[in-house]
């Protein structure tokens, strides 16, 4: 029996995520909730640029609440917990990319509550917050011993991201750095990077000070830069970098750092990709030192079609549900779920 499955917003990770869910031979979508009224009442193959599937989506989450579904892929603009509440408690389960992924216990007690009480579980998920941020460096650790320091780190050019209003507004490009710092970023990641740390120090039992440290760093133009947000003017912002970081005794045992760059020329200070260019990377030091680096999540400047490391971020929900829905009710983490992977392409699928 195919677990039901429906997709709640339908933004870059949403779309994403119904194309997976149709792909997957363990799924079925058999709803989808839309913010956009233009999107309430169509079919959701049309929605996602293809042929009708018989699903329509509605605008109506009390139609989603009724509806007789195994899991939920949440993923609007923003989380709203009492949604995400209401979802488990009508029985569904709720995968999502929008937090929870180590919650502390403030904000795990009511999710824990209801799902006890639908016999649901949450889980959250994504690529960094995420698959690269903490669980991939929990995986891969397994392969050394006697662990030092851990670092997960994104180097991505930013002028691939096509969301001009937050690429602005929220992330501070091309304002003043004084705009940039006071700016909304810092706190808006500071929640979910703190719990990848938070999730990194507990798994290897690091004895690290309580408080998670943040900071971050800000690079302006020295020239005319050409980016999605228009030109940004020499002496704006273009390029940030967040760090958060545990520390034993002072020194650093874990750091998860962000880079993003409008590009790397016209830089104050001189920030560049490296000759590896746009990754991921995660490095352990240990017996042995070793490090990981991924690549293919960002896409090049220019490139046509969804930004890679969003449809990986809607695959790793997709391909969570069966064990979610298979999980204790309550919360699950990466530490309580078992291995799991992607499923083969339709057409070389198992009968
Ligand atoms: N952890 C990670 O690694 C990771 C990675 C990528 C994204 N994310 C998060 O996942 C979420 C979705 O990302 P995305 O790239 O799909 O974003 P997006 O393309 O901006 O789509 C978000 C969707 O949310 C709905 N929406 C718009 N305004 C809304 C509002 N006021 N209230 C409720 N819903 C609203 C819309 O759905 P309809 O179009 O259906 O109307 C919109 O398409 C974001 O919160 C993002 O930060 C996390």
């Amino acid at each position: 029996m195919a677990l039901r499955v429906v997709q709640w917003a339908t933004g870059g990770v949403g779309t994403a995520a119904i194309k997976g869910v149709l792909e997957h031979p363990d799924l079925d979508l058999v709803g989808c909730w839309v913010h956009s009224a233009a999107k309430n009442g169509r079919d959701v193959g049309e929605l996602i640029g293809g042929d009708p599937i018989g699903v329509i989506a509605t605008s109506s989450a009390e139609e989603i609440l009724a509806l007789d579904a195994d899991a939920v892929i949440y993923a609007p603009l923003l989380p709203d917990p009492d949604e995400v509440a209401a979802l488990l408690r009508s029985g569904k389960n709720v995968v999502t990319p929008v937090g929870w992924i180590y919650p502390g216990e403030k904000q795990a007690a009511p999710m824990r509550e209801a799902g006890l009480a639908g016999n649901a579980t949450l889980h959250g998920t994504g690529i960094a917050p995420g698959g690269i941020s903490e669980k991939f460096p929990i995986l891969f650790s397994a392969m050394s011993t006697g662990v030092t320091f851990v670092r997960a780190e994104e180097f991505s050019d930013l002028r691939t991201y096509d969301a001009p209003d937050v690429v602005r507004h929220v992330m501070g490009f091309g304002e003043t750095p004084d705009k940039a710092l006071s700016g909304p970023m810092q706190k808006l990641l500071d929640n979910g990077f703190i719990q990848a740390v938070k999730m990194c120090v507990d798994a290897f039992g690091f004895a690290a000070d309580p408080t998670i440290t943040a900071r971050q760093e800000i690079a302006v133009a020295t020239a005319p830069i050409e980016s999605p947000i228009g030109t940004i003017e020499p002496g704006q912002v273009a390029g940030r970098k967040f760090h958060w970081e545990a520390l034993v005794g002072g020194e650093v045992v874990v750091r998860v750092t962000v880079n993003w760059l409008m590009g790397e020329e016209n830089l104050d200070p001189h920030w560049d990709f490296g000759p590896e260019g746009q990754r991921y990377e995660m490095q352990v030091r240990g017996n042995p030192d070793f490090t990981v680096v991924i690549t293919g999540f960002q896409g090049e400047v220019g490139e046509q079609g969804p930004e890679p490391g969003v449809v990986a971020t809607a695959a790793h929900c997709v391909n969570s549900i069966p064990a979610v829905c298979a999980a204790p009710p309550g919360v699950a983490t990466y530490l309580d779920l078992p291995l799991f992977g992607a499923k083969a392409a339709p057409g070389l699928q198992r009968g």
